[in-house]
């Protein structure tokens, strides 16, 4: 198989950088540690697909491993990754028992790197699965089952698109077990009309998109006054998090949970969608309603919480941990492309040459959406219309 430019994260690079940076995470520059490298695809086996990317997204994963904060994980895969979990690619040729993709359809890939017995990852892909090849590259090899056909007229554009397959199933499954917990406590006959809250980021804003589809009250707490702003146009309520200085002391969250008593007449939110734990998860939980539910994906701030159980029980909320979908799941949350998930995505597409500055970017949370890299310079016809 020929040779295509990847992108790898070394465990030497991390260490360097971690010096150079005094161990500081905010003085460290990502883009000094993410490697255009040389990678060689492994032979296209009987049920593989060989497909060429065009575009992907910028993950957060990544600078976790760049961090090296939750754990090392370059270090732990033997010194060395190749990063990226979300991209959309054209199939170039298929294995000889693939039947559900031939070349020339435009795909997406999952990230559901080893899925339980119930379909649940027990892995990431690109990240703790082992041998995992991520997509930060030219052209790759993956097995079909890690593929979903992209669903090209769905009205979005190919950045828009691009922007999903990591945040839109991660939204997805974070919002039906979120509703399933809470259904569980409150029927819709008692309750039809839910209070959803949400703090800042690509998946926060994808799950609020759920709740809004399903005709609930949306609130967007996060610092971002353009993320706010793309928001409303969904009917979702802003909520400008540095005003509660992002929960540094027990008064701003205080606060802000007064804020949300007054926009909810007093209920405050039924469920929660937290994603980032540290000060944000206690804010969360300050402004769970009676039998909330407080669910997260993701641990940026903090990999610990602590809560009051006698506190909780009382007020009947469930705090729930979830990681990633099903393939079924990533394959339900694809088909609402365009109708509910319509994502904001950063002002600039950054060119491949350029994921390094992104992925910075990304990192000095300076972008205004999600943001895109485009990896192909030449595109098929069949996306060219879209971008
Ligand atoms: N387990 C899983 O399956 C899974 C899947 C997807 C993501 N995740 C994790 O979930 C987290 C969020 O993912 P994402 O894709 O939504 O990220 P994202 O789109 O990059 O958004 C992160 C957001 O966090 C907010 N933020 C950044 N620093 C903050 C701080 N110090 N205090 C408060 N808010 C801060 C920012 O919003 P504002 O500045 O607007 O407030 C930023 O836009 C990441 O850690 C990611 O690794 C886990």
């Amino acid at each position: 198989m020929p040779k295509t430019r990847a992108y790898s994260i070394r465990a030497e690079d991390v260490a360097a950088e971690s010096e150079r940076a005094g161990g500081d995470f905010d003085q460290v520059d990502i883009s000094r540690v993410l490697r255009l490298d040389d990678l060689e695809l492994r032979e296209v086996g009987r049920s593989d697909v060989h497909m060429k990317i065009l575009a992907v997204s910028g993950e957060h994963n990544v600078d976790h491993a760049v961090l090296a904060d939750t754990v090392n994980i370059a270090e732990t895969r033997g010194g060395k990754i190749y990063p990226g979990n979300s991209a959309v690619g054209e199939v170039l040729a298929v294995g000889s028992d693939v039947t559900r993709f031939a070349a020339g359809d435009i795909v997406l890939t999952h990230c559901n790197g080893g899925p339980d017995e119930y379909g649940y990852p027990t892995r990431i892909w690109a990240y703790d699965a082992d041998d995992s090849i991520g997509w930060y590259s030219e052209e790759a090899v993956v097995g079909d089952w890690q593929l979903v056909k992209a669903p090209v007229d769905c009205g979005l554009s190919l950045w828009e698109i691009a922007a999903l397959p990591l945040r839109a199933p991660t939204a997805y499954h974070l919002w039906r077990r979120a509703l399933g917990i809470f259904r569980v406590k409150v029927s819709r006959e008692q309750l039809a009309t839910l209070n959803v809250l949400s703090f800042g980021g690509g998946v926060g804003e994808l799950f609020l998109m759920l709740a809004r589809a399903e005709g609930h009250n949306a609130f967007f707490c996060a610092g971002s006054d353009a993320r706010r702003a793309a928001l409303e146009r969904f009917g979702v309520v802003g909520i400008d998090q540095k005003e509660y200085n992002r929960f540094a002391t027990r008064d701003d969250v205080r606060k802000f949970s007064r804020k949300l008593r007054d926009l909810t007449n007093g209920v405050q939110a039924h469920i929660v969608c937290d994603m980032l734990r540290g000060p944000v998860f206690a804010a969360g939980l300050a402004a769970a309603a009676r039998c909330g539910v407080n669910v997260s994906a993701g641990w940026q701030l903090s990999q610990e919480v602590t809560y009051n159980s006698t506190l909780q029980s009382v007020k009947q909320v469930t705090i729930d941990h979830t990681h990633y979908e099903t393939p079924v799941g990533c394959e339900a949350a694809t088909a609402l492309y365009g109708s509910v998930f319509k994502p904001t995505i950063h002002s600039e597409v950054y060119p491949f040459e350029d994921l390094g500055r992104c992925m910075h970017e990304m990192h000095k949370n300076t972008q205004t959406g999600i943001p895109i890299v485009r990896v192909a310079k030449d595109l098929p016809a069949s996306v060219a219309k879209i971008a």
